[in-house]
């Protein structure tokens, strides 16, 4: 696949994705985490490969089949991933980053007593928000939005708040959307524009999405001057 691509307009580029979910550790037998699966990430991994980009996916913990020709950085927690999230010319944040981690990590395992028991959380570094707060120029920006209501609302608001240049909102309740499926339905959102597509595979999904980031190179010169050196080169070849 990566020798039938024909065109690479991320030839030369580097790409971090982070795909998959948090673990947030309670004690040496429990977490705390969530449903995703990480198949979102893989995919935009294997898509920005196969458009000539250098990918590096910092990934949670998950059993999706990782793609080819990428460099995979595996991580734990909220705060490893962010160690790892490195910035690049493409940042795209897909992992399901848990807001909360336990304010306190037993080195035992917690044993059980009679009655209610509660677990005090802390919040857990966002890490998108602060890769939109210390970005350099040319890097490019995109997150994901994952609601149950108000979508498109409440992802251009975490655009706005993350200083993001992209946000790809799903709607959890949306049959076919969501977690652990093959499947997506997903909005690509930008300062100005909204682009609302059908129910598709992640795969495609992924095509859609690098697609949108290639055409949004016109809105960032110093992307765009590098990525027409590089399109112009291949011409050449
Ligand atoms: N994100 C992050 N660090 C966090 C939480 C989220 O980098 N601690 C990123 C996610 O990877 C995603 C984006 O922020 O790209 C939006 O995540 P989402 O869970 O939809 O929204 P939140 O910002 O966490 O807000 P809320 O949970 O209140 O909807």
């Amino acid at each position: 696949e990566d020798a039938l691509q024909r065109e690479k307009p991320l030839q030369g580029k580097k790409v971090v994705i982070t795909g998959g979910p948090t673990q947030e550790a309670i004690d040496p037998v429990r977490y705390i985490t969530n449903h995703s699966t990480g198949k979102m990430g893989f995919a935009l991994a294997k898509a920005a490969m196969l458009r000539g980009a250098s990918v590096t996916v910092v990934k949670g913990h998950t059993e999706a089949e990782e793609p080819h020709f990428v460099k995979m950085v595996p991580v734990k927690s909220a705060q490893q991933m962010f160690e790892e999230a490195a910035d690049a010319d493409i940042v795209i944040m897909a992992a399901a980053v848990a807001d909360y981690r336990p304010s306190e990590v037993y080195d035992q395992k917690v044993k059980k007593s009679d009655g209610e028991m509660s677990i005090a959380l802390t919040r857990t570094q966002d890490i998108l928000k602060y890769l939109g707060e210390n970005r350099t120029t040319k890097t490019f920006l995109c997150g994901f939005s994952m609601e149950t209501e108000h979508v498109v609302k409440n992802s251009r608001k975490k655009l706005e708040k993350k200083n993001l240049d992209m946000i790809v909102a799903n709607n959890l309740k949306t049959a076919g959307a969501g977690f652990g499926t093959d499947t997506n339905v997903i909005t690509i959102i930008t300062k100005d524009s909204e682009q609302a597509f059908d129910l598709m595979s992640k795969a495609q999904a992924a095509d859609c999405i690098l697609d949108a980031i290639c055409e949004q190179k016109n809105q960032n010169p110093l992307l765009a001057e590098a990525m027409e050196c590089r399109l112009h080169s291949n011409s050449v070849r």
